[in-house]
């Protein structure tokens, strides 16, 4: 082939990894439990055909069967811990929705599924408003810079004022919103939206349990007060307010985080889920390529690279299998490929890739930028790795969060000390829990700390099973942590409720029994400088 040939045929490839780049939406919905975040997960799955009744994906203790057998631990609480990548394609685009554990298994791994995403769906209940997860996960929203989409759920129910809502998330965390549709009668008495951007009101039908997709009835303007009677001349007065408000969409201030859309549903009767998916075709940001360490753009057209976001382990304890989840970054990936450990610099075999979807794993051949890929057998990786082909990259690692769960890890078994020490290295090195030690509390008694309590679970079960060497855990009354200089530490250390112990990348953290001990600290104190991991709370 003659260097002419060649760049031809690169032009050709770079191409169709630009065009399958753009057709790209990779998005993860944050929300408080009960806010409705499975039920919209099924019905964004239903309106895109995958699945032709809502109750596939659904994956609780009692709910339309799909109880894992991946975890022992699993199948005891009937709960998922295993995130879900559901590909799903709608009109020309291919929707990737990456599940950000809840409940229970609120862990690290809800915000590391944060770096993985362009665009963040807020789904906030009608009748709660802004609760405490999704404040956490909003904050790691706006530390990496992710556009929000926000949807206002439940409005089939009693619940606030619209006009309330928008005020609280301006209020609260300064997020500009800007309805895209506005809501035609109160929450509980719902006629259908007001589309802001073209006029229309689209009517609300109910269908029996919301199992099949709603129709979408849309009415113009001059007809719409016949159909909706005063509710619609009201939407229409306070939309006419928001817009002399400025609350009108703006493409710029929703890309930099400054705005959000807003749009009004009722996942659970399969409202406004269309108009949902049309605003992340329409409106979300397709990948865009990453920055690598050095601060210099790959672009999705480069060579294949790929960062680890997850691993999950022992999820088929027959195999001791290990999954790691890889976010696409740049150029195609065909299953079989050897990559490049950034790390490390030693090859990775890639045939056993895989993607998964709801609880069934199928195998994967290609995928292109913003993608998943879930690598098996992969022992190697750890959160944060970057794999490559062809062109060398590493991207940066994954922030570590703030914990707010710590508990002292001892081995049980004496005899088993050098596993005890090696098992929670590793531990530490996949990112299941943070490690902390000190002077005071010595080598035999590290300190775990985790962002939910579900992580001390995992690490007690694998150190058990997989690890030989039994653990106890003895929980720490501390629900804060705070980077404190080393210079500082001796004073932190003499203060009540508080205690600084030393992270194994050598940070030192301050821990906190509450978060008013630690406002009074500050209060008391304004010259001693505390530092902030990322996310809320923190
Ligand atoms: P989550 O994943 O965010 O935790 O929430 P999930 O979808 O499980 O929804 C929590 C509850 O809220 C469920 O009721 C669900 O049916 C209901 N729900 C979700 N979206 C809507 C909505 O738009 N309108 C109304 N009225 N309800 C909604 P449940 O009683 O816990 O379960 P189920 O018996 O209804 O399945």
């Amino acid at each position: 082939m003659t260097e002419h040939t060649l760049a031809a045929t690169d032009t050709a490839v770079a191409r169709r990894i630009a065009a399958e780049a753009a057709r790209r939406r990779t998005f993860a919905v944050i929300s408080h439990p009960d806010a409705g975040k499975s039920t919209l997960t099924e019905a964004l799955a239903l309106h895109a055909r995958v699945i032709t009744e809502a109750g596939a994906v659904h994956r609780k203790a009692g709910r339309r069967a799909t109880v894992s057998d991946w975890m022992e631990m699993e199948k005891a609480r009937g709960i998922s811990i295993t995130s879900t990548a559901l590909q799903f394609p709608y009109r020309d685009c291919v929707i990737n929705l990456l599940d950000t554990p809840g409940h229970a298994d609120f862990s690290e791994d809800t915000y590391r599924v944060l770096t993985a995403v362009d665009c963040a769906v807020m789904l906030v209940d009608a009748a709660k408003g802004l609760e405490p997860q999704t404040l956490k996960l909003f904050q790691v929203c706006r530390h990496q810079g992710i556009p929000i989409i926000t949807v206002i759920n439940k409005w089939d129910r009693p619940g606030r004022h619209a006009l309330e809502l928008m005020d609280e998330i301006q209020d609260r965390i300064g997020l500009r919103p800007t309805p895209l549709t506005w809501p035609v009668g109160i929450a509980g008495d719902f006629k259908g939206v007001l589309d802001r951007r073209d006029g229309h009101f689209i009517r609300f039908t109910r269908t029996a349990g919301g199992a099949t997709a709603a129709p979408e009835e849309h009415i113009a303007a001059v007809d719409a007060h016949d159909a909706a009677g005063d509710d619609w001349d009201t939407a229409v007065e306070e939309s006419e307010l928001l817009s002399a408000d400025g609350a009108d969409y703006d493409r710029e201030q929703f890309l930099s985080g400054a705005a959000s859309p807003v749009l009004f549903t009722s996942a659970a009767l399969n409202f406004g889920v269309n108009q949902l998916l049309d605003v992340l075709v329409g409106l979300a940001p397709a990948p865009a390529g990453a920055l690598d360490v050095d601060g210099v753009r790959r672009s999705t057209e480069s060579a294949f690279s790929a960062f680890v976001f997850k691993v999950q382990a022992g999820m088929d304890s027959a195999h001791r299998d290990r999954i790691a989840y890889a976010r696409v970054v740049s150029g195609t990936f065909e299953r079989g490929d050897v990559l490049t450990h950034a790390g490390t610099g030693k090859p990775f075999v890639t045939k056993y890739a895989q993607s998964v979807f709801g609880q069934q794993r199928s195998t994967l051949d290609t995928a292109w930028p913003g993608d998943v890929i879930g690598l098996a057998n992969a022992a190697a990786l750890r959160p944060g790795d970057t794999l490559y082909r062809d062109v060398p990259v590493a991207y940066p690692p994954i922030p570590s969060f703030s914990p707010e769960h710590f508990a002292v890890a001892r081995c049980t078994d004496p005899s088993k000390h050098k596993q005890f020490r090696r098992g929670i290295e590793q531990l530490e090195q996949e990112g299941v829990v943070q490690v902390l030690r000190s002077d005071r509390r010595g080598e035999q008694a590290p300190v775990l700390a985790a962002v939910g309590p579900m992580q001390f679970e995992v690490a007690s079960h694998r150190m058990a099973t997989e690890l030989s060497a039994p653990i106890s855990l003895e929980s720490l009354p501390y629900q804060v942590a705070r980077v404190v200089e080393p210079e500082d530490a001796d004073f932190m250390n003499k203060q009540v409720s508080a205690e600084v112990l030393t992270r194994t990348d050598g940070i030192k953290l301050v821990l906190f029994s509450t978060p008013w001990r630690l406002e009074g600290f500050q209060r008391d104190n304004p010259e001693i400088k505390l530092g902030s991991l990322v996310a809320a709370g923190a």
